[in-house]
């Protein structure tokens, strides 16, 4: 990973526009302690056509700050011993008495004076000295490259955009040429390092984020392997090696789009007239080849031996290398025949419908793919291993802002005349690699009908109401999710929350066990114990859970979780090629790493969300958005499990926050009552 420099600064909105004649602006005003000023992305994209110079000059001028990513501290190592009790307490509630006893026997021989758990700290330490970020590449394997099961709904996080109301195609085209010309300039802003630097908000407001998340947005491709996948990232800066061209989805076929002609990025006109020609090419039935698509929707393993299959012709090996080295994919999708609500949607984005929709109109293993459908059903679908949600969410807002509140460039543009037509992508299919369609088809189309999704937006109150209470409106939603958990199951399982470490170099994410004790303890509070306790012994067991997650997200972003830790202290045993500690063979660790809630907080300052599928058989994915207001909950889980079902979690969800709502309303009555009478009220007891 090379140095990146960001720039980051601020240019008065006239001044701007006396820099940039004629430059419109949009975008928010999001200066961190700046109230006239506008942001830098929303400035230097506006100029990106032949501004960026002037403007990077200003910004250089006024004293415009470079965040260098070594500048920020590498994530740390915590100490063993505080990883071990940690990991005793985060499951002592959640498994057996005695299953728990020989846990902790074997913790202690690990974690003994002179142990082989102090000898593989020692390495995780060196390991640290010599690397930008020890546990980076162990992550990555662990959390993506290793895993064998299939890109959609297992892993490609999704943005659902809100439908869009087209006229007809042509308007949905001219829809999709203006967010190419959006990526283009979103690009552009990416190379020049001129995003401006992000800041944590929330818990530990104000530190500096690193960006280099972003470089991998239009530069990299996961390549799929027998074992393992590979994140292949363009590394150089010569604009020669610069990705020149976007890949075309149109009916199940594949077109390279030259965006770069004669070292100018098109223009918006130019990219409509090409995806107008596409969409007529996509039309001929007799040129029309096989979907080979869907061959990147199938499990990692199967995938990779399809692929080696493809890549024995060198017509085959040209697409394919055509397809792993574009800026990204737009999907022109055909109309999904379904009521658009956003749970239909939501299922659109994460597998396309399986074949008989729009499921093979897609390059699963590219980080980018933008999706636009005829019928307005439009979003943004990710491969993960590049970067993570938030990023995903960056770059998404800015695109759909770009379309929506920036005026169409296509009536002032002119257009290159000599432009050669976009070519389509030529497959030969050998009767091997018919059959592995058919089987990858087969596969997808399970994964379909297995999916069990409910997007719901929770509207009885948002993050203020939370934020009145003086309470984390994070670990609120985290502590309601444990509820409503309890409720369906009468026990607390294993869960995952995401937490970003991007306060480090290379920082990505560590987990939040959000089944904590104390949430445990609440959860009994209102449900067994309901009768049997007051109010204010409830709300307090609230707090204690509430501070406990609060707690926990601390330790986690900055580097004290135990998640990557034990990944490290357990890849370095596998380095040394020493016997597999029992710490990480024990029942208990392979239960605690099955998470059955699999949870992440992805908010959005732009109408939109985000969703994802579980991550074991007998799970839920659960992906949520706080707004000031409401609340989108987006579950989703296998219709194969007997164990889950969205629509029950949704409808315990949706019970367990009125409930807590509730409580919190009664004990701040009760309180102001005894307040009003010297301390004299009575605790109240539930059901009263
Ligand atoms: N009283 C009043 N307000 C409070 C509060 C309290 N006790 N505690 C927090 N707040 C406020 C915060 O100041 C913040 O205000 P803002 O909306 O004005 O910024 C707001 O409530 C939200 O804070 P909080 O709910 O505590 O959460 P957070 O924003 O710190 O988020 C994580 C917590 C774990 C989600 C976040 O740190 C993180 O890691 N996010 C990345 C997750 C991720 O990677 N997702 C994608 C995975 S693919």
């Amino acid at each position: 990973m090379g140095g990146v420099t960001c720039l980051e600064g601020k240019v008065d909105a006239k001044h701007l526009q006396s820099l940039v004649p004629g430059a419109g602006l949009y975008g928010e005003a999001r200066v961190r302690g700046c109230g006239s000023g506008v942001h830098a992305v929303g400035t230097a994209a506006h100029a990106a056509h032949d501004g960026i110079p002037h403007l990077f000059d200003y910004l250089k001028r006024s004293g415009t700050r470079q965040a260098r990513r070594e500048a920020l501290p590498k994530v740390p190592v915590p100490p063993l011993k505080q990883t071990l009790d940690m990991y005793l307490k985060c499951v002592q509630h959640l498994v057996g008495q005695e299953q728990f006893k020989k846990t902790k026997a074997i913790v202690e021989k690990f974690g003994a004076p002179g142990g082989v758990g102090e000898a593989l700290q020692k390495k995780l330490l060196e390991r640290r000295d010599k690397t930008s970020n020890w546990v980076y590449d162990y992550w990555l394997e662990d959390m993506y490259l290793n895993n064998r099961l299939a890109l959609p709904v297992n892993s490609n996080p999704v943005m659902v955009f809100p439908k869009q109301a087209f006229r007809d195609r042509d308007d949905a085209l001219r829809f999709a040429a203006h967010l190419i010309t959006g990526v283009l300039e979103y690009k552009a802003l990416i190379d020049a390092q001129a995003l401006p630097v992000d800041y944590a908000r929330g818990q530990l407001a104000g530190t500096p984020l690193c960006m280099q998340q972003y470089r991998r947005l239009f530069s990299s491709y996961r390549q799929p392997g027998l074992k393992r996948d590979t994140l292949k990232v363009q590394t150089s800066h010569s604009s020669s090696s610069e990705p020149q061209h976007v890949i075309v989805a149109c009916k199940n076929q594949l077109y390279v789009l030259d965006v770069v002609a004669n070292k100018k990025n098109l223009n918006e006109l130019d990219i409509l007239s090409q995806l107008e020609k596409i969409a007529k090419m996509a039309e001929n039935m007799e040129e029309r080849l096989p979907p080979f698509g869907l061959l990147t929707s199938d499990g990692r393993t199967e995938w990779a031996q399809a692929r080696d299959a493809l890549a024995k012709d060198q017509t085959n090996r040209e697409s394919l290398a055509l397809i792993e080295s574009c800026v990204c994919v737009v999907c022109l999708d055909e109309p999904g025949g379904l009521e658009p609500t956003d749970t239909q949607r939501a299922l659109l984005m994460l597998h396309g419908g399986g074949h008989e929709k729009n499921g093979a109109n897609r390059w699963y293993d590219k980080p980018m793919q933008i999706v636009v459908g005829m019928d307005g059903v439009c979003g943004v679908v990710c491969e993960h291993s590049a970067f993570e949600g938030i990023v995903m969410v960056q770059c998404s807002e800015y695109l759909l802002k770009y379309v929506t509140r920036s005026p169409s460039q296509l009536g002032r543009s002119s257009s290159v005349t000599d432009l050669s037509p976009p070519r389509r992508l030529l497959w030969r299919c050998s009767p091997h690699i018919q059959a592995l369609l058919a089987a990858s088809t087969e596969r997808l189309q399970r994964l379909v009908s297995n999916l069990d999704m409910d997007v719901h937006k929770f509207t009885a109150y948002g993050k203020e109401f939370i934020k009145k209470q003086k309470m984390s409106p994070d670990a609120y939603i985290q502590v309601a999710l444990q509820l409503a958990f309890y409720r369906c199951n009468r026990k607390l399982v294993s869960t995952y929350e995401s937490a970003s470490i991007r306060r480090f170099q290379d920082g990505r994410v560590d987990n939040i066990r959000s089944a904590t004790p104390e949430a445990l303890a609440f959860v009994r509070s209102v449900t067994e114990e309901r009768a049997a306790l007051t109010d204010p012994e409830k709300m307090k067991s609230l707090r204690d859970a509430i501070n406990a997650q609060t707690n926990y997200t601390i330790a986690a972003i900055t580097g004290m979780a135990i998640d990557n830790h034990l990944l490290g202290l357990r890849s370095v045993a596998k380095e040394l090629s020493l016997e597999n500690p029992e710490i990480f063979s024990d029942e208990t660790f392979l239960a605690s790493n099955q998470f059955i809630l699999s949870t992440s907080q992805v908010p959005t300052t732009v109408e939109m969300f985000c969703c994802y599928g579980p991550v074991v058989p007998n799970g839920y994915g659960a992906c949520y958005n706080p707004q000031a207001d409401h609340i989108v909950f987006c579950v989703s889980s296998f219709r194969q499990s007997s164990d889950t079902s969205s629509a029950v979690l949704v409808g315990a969800l949706e019970e367990s926050l009125l409930e807590i709502r509730d409580l919190c309303g009664r004990s701040q009555a009760c309180e102001k009552t005894a307040g009003g009478s010297q301390g004299g009220g009575q605790p109240q007891k539930a059901g009263k």
